[in-house]
């Protein structure tokens, strides 16, 4: 898949930009603070619905104005497609396709792009909301619903805690507090389902890929970790069920702490590596070859699922990789895939031609370096 042109307005430091990128690899160079990493993140925003930055979208508004918008014309297997996505201050993002408002406020179609940042390197060994946000952003693309059902989930919850925070003497509070625990668990079990669904199809694909880039022997593999206890039975029925006890046997402690504390915003993964917990006891160039594999992972099965590529954006990553792991991204570079690298220098010896483009304050500049 393509973007063949791409439209900002007021998204972060752009005020309007237009662009026909390449089709091919597009290196975008330019000073710190120039835009370049706002630049990629309109680019996921507008396929995934969510910023690969930030979880807080309205940080995306352009400083003095309210609302923002995103558009791409986009060649999905021959076809072309108009995206628009539209953020304004106080209500969630819309997205149209073909001009016609999309339900649910998402877009019911398989884009994706695969996103790589500095901060993704920590990914193994940071904190599980890092790993919560990498596991939302890759499922949604593979199915479009889930965006709602977490901007629903995370809506309610706030208001959960809220409720728990402060107004625990209020009148009507425990059929508020109901009310809430009912959608959450709505919500809740449809995301730890899609979440399982989606890992349960990538295991065997990041083992292959993890030996393959290591040329090693080692396995690699993961654990959902759950607030919830999950049985084996995969299904929406029996998390559901479990997520309602779990809930139900808490509430006190809830109350006592004033927090929601079990559900989905409380899950983590946990990686292993040869047995080991990764976390813990693999070195830093396992833990990156490890990170290096997943994304390449969901490189391969979008393409397996819908015959195309997904887009890819790497954040001035590749002058964070030692050379072997750089070698063992250039197998990336030889496939048809339209790429977005940002890198305050042009890297040296690329594996592929490309084109570049120069972003000065928010202002892009075709063929500059
Ligand atoms: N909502 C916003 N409105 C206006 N400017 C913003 C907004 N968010 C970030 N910026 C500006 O964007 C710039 C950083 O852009 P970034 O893409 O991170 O730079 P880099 O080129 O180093 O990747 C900063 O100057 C910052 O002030
Ligand atoms: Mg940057």
């Amino acid at each position: 898949m393509f973007f063949k042109r791409l439209v900002l307005s007021n998204f972060r430091n752009f005020r309007d930009l237009s662009w026909y990128p390449y089709r091919g690899v597009n290196i975008i160079t330019g000073n710190n603070a120039q835009g370049k990493t706002n630049l990629l993140e309109a680019i996921g925003f507008c396929t995934t619905g969510l910023s690969f930055r930030t979880s807080r979208e309205k940080e995306m508004i352009k400083d003095g104005t309210n609302s923002l918008q995103v558009s791409a014309l986009l060649e999905r297997n021959g076809v072309e497609d108009d995206i628009i996505v539209r953020l304004a201050e106080n209500s969630i993002a819309e997205f149209r396709l073909n001009g016609v408002k999309q339900k649910k406020n998402r877009l019911f179609l398989p884009v994706m792009s695969v996103s790589f940042t500095p901060a993704d390197l920590d990914l193994i060994r940071g904190n599980p909301a890092g790993r919560r946000r990498w596991l939302d952003t890759e499922v949604c693309s593979f199915e479009p619903a889930y965006a709602y059902h977490l901007h629903n989930y995370n809506r309610v919850l706030l208001q959960k805690n809220n409720l728990l925070k402060e107004k625990i003497k209020t009148t009507g509070f425990s059929e508020i507090l109901d009310s809430f625990n009912l959608q959450l668990i709505n919500y809740g079990s449809r995301i730890i389902y899609s979440r399982l669904v989606q890992l349960g199809k990538m295991a065997s694909v990041l083992k292959d890929l993890y030996r393959e880039l290591t040329r090693g022997k080692e396995d690699i593999y993961y654990k959902y970790l759950s607030s919830v206890p999950l049985g084996d039975k995969l299904n929406i029925e029996a998390i559901t069920f479990s997520l309602n006890s779990a809930i139900a046997s808490r509430s006190l402690e809830e109350k006592n702490r004033r927090q929601a504390l079990v559900g989905p915003h409380r899950d983590d993964l946990q990686f292993y590596i040869g047995g080991m917990d990764a976390r813990r006891y693999c070195s830093r160039g396992q833990q990156r070859s490890a990170v290096l594999s997943l994304k390449m992972s969901a490189i391969k099965l979008y393409h397996r699922e819908y015959g195309e590529y997904p887009l890819l954006l790497m954040d001035d990553v590749m002058l964070e990789l030692d050379e072997a792991r750089q070698a063992g991204m250039a197998g990336l570079f030889a496939l048809p895939l339209q790429s977005f690298i940002t890198s305050t220098a042009v890297p040296e010896n690329f594996p592929r031609d490309f084109k570049t483009v120069k972003i000065t304050n928010g202002q892009l500049i075709e063929g500059e370096r």
